[in-house]
């Protein structure tokens, strides 16, 4: 089959891309400029698109990428939907209700952000599960049209889609970290949050919810080439496994975060890429009883969604990772695959006690997480082997928290990362003082890898739970990892934070029971 893209409702050839051409450069070459390149590293959103995934296996959801950081190759049989294409599909000379309120509400100056913050704003006007706050009513303000612009009434957190208003949430149960990887330069937010905000429901008639009904595209099987390598997409697991084993030197490519940075600033290219991130095999997802077991290849959205909070440790981390734009292409498998010691989730699934599935056309082996790092950006993974599946053992830990210190609170690099998972005894005794019956404790950013902060562990398992054991662990905690000092933390500061963590973990821990 000709390998083609459907882009806003039209079919183009995709043409031989090979494996480093971008979604981005591809449309754009394809006189589709409405999306932008800023940064060129997943930073700014201009880039931003809508594509078609799957909803289950007979519904389709809108979500929103980063064009720049993923090989136009993926794309192949799929449907893609650019700013140019959202209001022209809603009829002739007019304009898609998110565009409307941005133009009407003043969301767009330059207007150089403004298509990667439609884009965004389109996928999360289509949410399934996005609907009115239930509580308090949205309160008016007047806005620069004379019109009452709803703003969100104060409240409890919401959670994704509960209804709720609060700061990150619309009295239309709009999630701002929709467009948490949006960056502008001119507007200011205030007028792109009204114009969000001011979103109602998609008319019946609308015809990108019409879409919503039926089944996302299919994956294809692909191949394509120039001069710069191939890229190939598998049809099945059994085929990636006989193709990396036959070039243990390609690469694999996922939701292409990591590997679209190399690519766009570092010029890296591949002979051979393959492309994992629809192999079936590779986006199971089975919750308990046990264990719940996660594909290495499905999105950060879609494990979140998946979870729906039976992790907290997790739900706690997702949205510090990055951006929601980010979240809905990275995956656990390329976040493992890098080995990198500040990958968020690492200290997470440390913490969790995971271990890792990995496939080779020899079988499948299953490592303890503990065990798969060898060194700076080096793992047990042997060159012939992907990781198929993150398994995490249950139940989880009552107690778990995740800190993650960097110096934006959202979308930002990890200077150091902790995460935590505690059970405490029930503190029946004479005293009714609780101790420690198991605790974990994941590091990252303060070593050459992930690790465990083994030390701070024995300090305090089987020990009371009290500010003096937990003061002394805090020493343990400092000494731990062989923290460096770079551009983002020096290591005096790397070491207060490990030691500061623990103290605020226990902090936390005894302000929730009182
Ligand atoms: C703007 C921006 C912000 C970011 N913020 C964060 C952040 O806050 N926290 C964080 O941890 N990371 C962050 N990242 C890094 C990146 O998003 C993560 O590492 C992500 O998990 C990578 O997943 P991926 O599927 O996109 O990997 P890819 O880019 O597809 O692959 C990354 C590497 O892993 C290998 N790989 C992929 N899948 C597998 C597999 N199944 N088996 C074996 N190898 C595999 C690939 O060969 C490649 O070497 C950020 C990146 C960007 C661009
Ligand atoms: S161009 Fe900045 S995120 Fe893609
Ligand atoms: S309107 Fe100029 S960067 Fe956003």
């Amino acid at each position: 089959m000709e390998a083609r893209v459907i882009v806003n409702g039209r079919i183009r050839e995709l043409g031989e891309v090979g494996g480093h051409v971008t979604l981005l450069d591809w449309l754009r070459g394809s006189g589709l400029t409405g999306c932008k390149e800023g940064c060129a590293e997943g930073e700014c959103g201009a880039c931003a698109v809508l594509v078609a995934r799957e909803d289950g296996p007979e519904r389709t959801r809108w979500v929103a990428i980063n064009a720049c950081l993923v090989p136009a190759a993926a794309f192949d049989q799929q449907e893609v939907v650019t700013s140019e294409g959202l209001g022209r599909r809603y009829g002739p000379g007019r304009l898609h209700p998110v565009q409307r309120e941005m133009a009407r509400r003043g969301g767009s100056q330059c207007g150089y952000c403004t298509p990667g913050f439609i884009c965004s704003m389109a996928a999360e006007y289509y949410r399934p599960g996005r609907r009115p706050a239930q509580a308090e009513g949205p309160h008016q303000a007047e806005g620069p049209d004379g019109a009452g612009i709803p703003v969100a009434a104060d409240g409890p957190r919401g959670g994704n889609g509960s209804g709720a208003a609060d700061d990150e949430h619309g009295p239309n149960g709009f999630d701002l970290h929709a467009l948490s990887g949006n960056l502008c330069r001119c507007t200011g937010y205030r007028p792109i949050r009204d114009a969000a905000y001011a979103l109602g429901q998609p008319d019946a008639g609308d015809p990108f919810l019409a879409r919503l009904a039926e089944p996302a595209p299919a994956p294809a099987a692909t191949e394509t080439s120039s001069a710069q390598g191939r890229y190939v997409r598998p049809a099945s697991l059994a085929e990636a496994l006989e193709l990396l084993a036959a070039r243990p030197d390609a690469r694999l490519v996922a939701g292409s975060t990591d590997w679209g940075v190399e690519l766009n600033l570092r010029h890296a290219r591949a002979a051979l890429t393959i492309g994992i991130e629809r192999i079936a095999e590779l986006r199971e997802f089975s919750p308990g009883p046990g264990r719940i077991d996660i594909g290495a290849a499905l999105s950060l959205s879609e494990i979140e969604a998946g979870l729906a909070g039976t992790v907290p440790l997790l739900d706690e981390m997702f949205p510090q990772f990055a951006s929601r734009l980010i979240r809905n292409g990275a995956t656990l498998g390329g976040n493992l695959g890098t080995a990198s010691p500040i990958g968020d989730a690492l200290p997470a699934l440390l913490a969790l006690d995971a271990t890792l599935v990995l496939a080779s056309v020899e079988g499948e082996r299953e490592v303890p997480l503990a065990r798969y790092f060898t060194g700076y950006r080096q793992s047990v993974r042997r060159p012939d082997e992907l990781i198929k599946t993150i398994r995490i053992p249950l139940p989880v830990a009552s107690v778990t928290a995740f800190h993650k210190i960097a110096k934006r609170r959202f979308d930002d690099i990890s200077s150091v990362a902790v995460a935590y998972a505690l059970e405490l005894d029930d503190g029946a005794g004479e005293t009714g003082e609780r101790t420690v019956a198991s605790i974990r404790i994941g590091l990252g950013g303060v070593a050459a890898t992930p690790l465990r902060a083994a030390a701070a562990e024995d300090a305090l398992r089987g020990q009371p739970w009290t500010r003096d054991t937990v003061a002394a662990a805090a020493e343990e905690m400092a000494r731990a990892g062989t923290p460096m000092s770079d551009h983002r933390a020096s290591e005096a500061y790397r070491i207060a934070m490990l030691r500061n963590s623990l103290l605020k973990f226990y902090a936390e821990n005894q302000e929730a029971r009182s």
